[in-house]
């Protein structure tokens, strides 16, 4: 059998990142005699250059056609500062999201003791800490109605949620919280917003199905604070689509770098796995990104999509190991860092030597 994988390099240093991380899955397909397809395709702002749309038909097909999707990252500045732009690589993203249907993004936070150091935050709140975030990806403000009056003096953009919409992916993350420390934290805006009001309802119905799940809920506002001075309190974080985005970026910070974290975007037919950072365009080329959440994002992959956790553990403890062993990329350390490619040699060496 063959596992069919669509790989979307983007844009910036979304190439380079794939680039490590589809020779640490060669390296898994010889040792474990599992076989992949990697079909490539653009998407983003290279995708608009080449045909004219950020996620064209012909990556549609192939993504479709996939039993998972490797993505690097998509984004580049000519864009940002143009209000005007038409079409944005952003605009593919969203797309992709709707089209395939990927509705939970699942991003995990932990700290790895060698890189304690590195987070502007205190050793002792950070240490240990180990949550993960359930954040709704196809609903909400980002695919509700919108638009600009004709004289640009006003403009509206508008948040709905369907209970059907929240009903899935609680029960994903209820699922995940019974596999963990069995607590969940819906964090939502309910003093105040309707959508919120609703998303509480339909949690507090459903926890009576999870018995065992310990809920607790909190104001986005407040969650935003509590996330950065008590991570460790934290396990499952169930949330929408706008508030998951602003707190992962601030979760970030808590393991060091936002070069390590991976994500997955789960759908009902195909799921998407990628970096959480975005194209770094100022990096693109260098040779200084950090690899290790794409290459992390694989492992998310191996264990989600193709059910291999021994394998996927493998690449986990590969990087761990990476860590330890002080084979870093400058955003870690700026003082005796490597490059790109070096740590993701050495992560694939070190992948192939566990078998
Ligand atoms: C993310 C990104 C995207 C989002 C952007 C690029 C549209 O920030 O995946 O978190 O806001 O969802
Ligand atoms: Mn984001």
């Amino acid at each position: 059998m063959i596992n069919k994988i669509a790989v979307l390099p983007g844009d910036g240093i979304g190439p380079e990142v794939m680039f490590e991380a589809l020779k640490v899955l060669d390296i898994i397909s010889e040792k474990s005699n599992v076989n992949f397809s990697f079909t490539k395709s653009l998407v983003g702002s290279s995708a608009i250059d080449a045909e004219g749309h950020p996620f064209p038909d012909s990556t549609k097909k192939i993504c479709e056609d996939s039993d998972a999707i490797l993505f690097g990252a998509i984004g580049d500045p000519k864009y940002d500062n143009n209000p005007k732009a038409k079409i944005r690589p952003e605009d593919g993203l969203l797309e992709m999201r709707k089209f395939l249907g990927l509705y939970a993004n699942v991003r995990p936070v932990k700290t790895y003791d060698a890189l304690l150091e590195a987070s502007p935050l205190k050793k002792d709140i950070i240490s240990g800490t180990d949550f993960v975030v359930y954040r709704e990806l196809t609903g909400g403000i980002y695919f509700g109605d919108k638009g600009i009056s004709e004289d640009r003096k006003s403009a509206f953009d508008t948040c709905s949620y369907t209970s059907k919409e929240i009903e899935r992916i609680s029960h994903l993350a209820f699922k995940e919280a019974l596999k963990r420390k069995k607590k969940i934290t819906l964090v939502d805006k309910a003093n105040v917003l309707d959508t919120s009001r609703l998303w509480r309802e339909i949690v507090q119905e459903i926890s009576n199905k999870y018995p065992d799940v310990k809920v607790s809920y909190l104001f986005v506002d407040n969650a935003a604070m509590k996330i950065i001075t008590n991570p460790k309190d934290f396990d499952v974080i169930l949330t929408e689509n706008m508030f998951g985005d602003i707190i992962t970026d601030e979760a970030s910070v808590i393991t060091g770098s936002l070069g390590m974290l991976p994500s997955a975007s789960v759908g009902d037919k195909v799921s998407l796995f990628e970096p959480i950072h975005g194209s770094y365009p100022e990096a693109a080329g260098k040779g200084i990104a950090n690899p290790m959440a794409m290459i992390l994002s694989t492992a998310l992959m191996l264990d989600l999509s193709f059910n291999m956790k021994k394998e996927s553990d493998i690449i986990i403890k590969s990087v761990e190991d990476a860590i330890k062993n002080e084979c870093v990329t400058q955003d870690i350390n700026n003082k005796n860092f490597y490059s790109t490619q070096e740590v993701g040699n050495w992560i694939s060496k070190r992948v192939k030597d566990q078998f």
